[in-house]
């Protein structure tokens, strides 16, 4: 299957200059779906995960299949100010300013085996701050993956620490 046959490109979105990868071909394919989730947990399924966290909102797409998939616990990082409870925040660079990013506080016990999950790898911001919350709360962080990786921003060398999967690249 041609899985970046289900990836729409968008020109000019959100902004002029900017080519949007629209997944929601992919995500309207159960089929499509499949195949990226088989990809996404081909190498995970003889090694224990205890927790799946995915990033507010497009990592939650695949963050919870793959929980469900790999039998593990389903924990999400939301923009501030969303989680109810207690939260560790982290903060991180923008085209212009910052954004901060939240986890609950018992979300991840010491030690725990993390799976940590977005939609698209491009500067690497935020799935650098993500990797910081998992890593204050004690987690250990068995994988980052990602749907695509736009290897051209160089993402990739802000989470080098990390074993590393996308299941596309451009
Ligand atoms: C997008 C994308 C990733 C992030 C990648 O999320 O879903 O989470 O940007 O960019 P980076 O590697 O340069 O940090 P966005 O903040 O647009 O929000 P959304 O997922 O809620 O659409
Ligand atoms: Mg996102």
């Amino acid at each position: 299957m041609m899985l970046k046959e289900y990836v729409r490109d968008i020109q000019d979105f959100p902004k002029k200059g900017i080519l949007f990868k629209d997944i929601t071909p992919l995500l309207a394919s159960p089929e499509a779906t499949n195949v990226c989730l088989q990809k996404l947990t081909e190498k995970l399924k003889n090694v224990k995960i205890d927790k799946v966290v995915g990033v507010e909102s497009r990592g939650f797409f695949f963050g919870t299949l793959l929980a469900h998939e790999l039998q593990a616990g389903f924990v999400p990082v939301r923009k501030a100010g969303k989680l109810p409870f207690t939260t560790v925040s982290a903060s991180y660079e923008l085209e212009y300013g910052t954004d901060t990013l939240e986890i609950h506080a018992d979300a991840i016990q010491k030690g725990d085996k993390v799976l940590v999950h977005d939609d698209v790898l491009a500067t690497g911001g935020t799935i650098k701050a993500v990797c910081e919350l998992v890593e204050a709360l004690g987690g250990e962080i068995v994988q980052v993956s990602f749907l695509m990786e736009l290897l051209f921003l160089n993402g990739g060398d802000k989470i080098k620490a990390y074993d590393r999967f996308a299941v596309m690249e451009y």
